[in-house]
């Protein structure tokens, strides 16, 4: 049997839902697995993944046949993988789903998505990238102890977004070393009223308080330095018409929340960012992705 996956790329935090809040996005991570006589592992696109035993993909097929007791023989595993490394869009996310989910097709479907998404979220720390790659849409997540608590709600056609991905990397270890180990209670309800206001504006489509609930005070304004030129880049989307403007997940890129009828906002950040020489940011328009993974069986 072959089994292809197709996983969403993902936003997590969405400015103040920092390891809770995460939405799926229009752009897909592929992986096709079939049972061979050795290991092999290939990129359609040249994308430089690891084709050792040390491959993400193969790393969770491996965990998820070690936890359900079984033997894992030789695989073929294929990637094509457009969600860019280390830029906050859950590109290793995408792995672990696309891994546990072709493992789990060719176990014979032993578990169910919401013990899948226990388990992603363990392997990652965090379920708010994983959680939306499985199930699309915008989710709020809990991780308790040995519990992930997911709910997940459609956005579809109430907003829009605008990727804004620079060159560089930004890996989620380095970013997250930067935060602090202790927050204010201030802080703290800076971050709970937004992160509230924030669902409750995007799930009601009333976008006019977008701007004040994407504030974060708990990992935005450790992590501005290690991305360059975020305050210039963040400036130019909100002064050209963007809802909200956040560091997706840990960063690098930098996310527009957009009216779902807005088309001049690529354009102009495009043009702003040409003329300040700011020409290693890209601009992706992108609009939330509802299905979530995909898993499709061939024989
Ligand atoms: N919530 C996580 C973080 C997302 O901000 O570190 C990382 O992908």
């Amino acid at each position: 049997m072959r089994v292809k996956i197709t996983v969403p790329a993902t936003s997590a935090n969405i400015g103040p839902g920092f390891d809770s809040l995460g939405l799926a996005l229009s752009m897909y991570n592929t992986v096709e697995i079939l049972p061979a006589e050795k290991l092999v592992i290939r990129s359609t696109d040249g994308c430089p993944i690891l084709k050792n035993k040390n491959n993400l993909v193969y790393k969770t097929i491996k965990r998820l046949y070690d936890i359900c007791g079984k033997e894992l023989g030789g695989l073929e595993i294929v990637q094509t993988s457009p969600i860019p490394f280390a830029r906050g869009l859950g590109s290793s996310s995408a792995c672990i789903v696309a891994g546990l989910l072709g493992a789990n097709a060719l176990l014979g479907q032993p578990l169910t998505r919401t013990e899948l998404i226990n388990i992603a979220s363990h392997i990652e720390g965090h379920p708010d990238n994983v959680a939306p790659a499985m199930l699309g849409g915008f989710v709020a997540s809990v991780m308790d102890e040995d519990q992930v608590y997911t709910c997940k709600v459609p956005l579809k056609d109430k907003v829009s977004f605008a990727a804004l991905i620079p060159k560089s990397e930004l890996k989620t270890e380095v970013a997250r070393g930067a935060l602090p180990m202790e927050v204010s209670h201030k802080d703290a309800v800076y971050n709970l009223s937004r992160a509230s206001l924030l669902t409750a504006a995007l799930l009601s489509g009333n976008l006019e308080h977008i701007h004040a609930a994407v504030g974060d005070r708990l990992h935005q304004p450790y992590r501005m330095r290690y991305i360059k030129n975020s305050s210039e880049v963040f400036q130019i989307a909100q002064k050209s018409g963007a809802c909200g403007v956040y560091i997706s997940g840990a960063g690098s890129t930098i996310m527009a929340i957009l009216r779902p009828d807005d088309t001049s906002f690529v354009p102009v950040v495009r043009e702003l960012l040409n003329r300040k020489g700011l020409t290693d940011w890209q601009v992706v328009p992108l609009v939330s992705d509802e299905n979530g993974a995909v898993v499709e069986e061939f024989d």
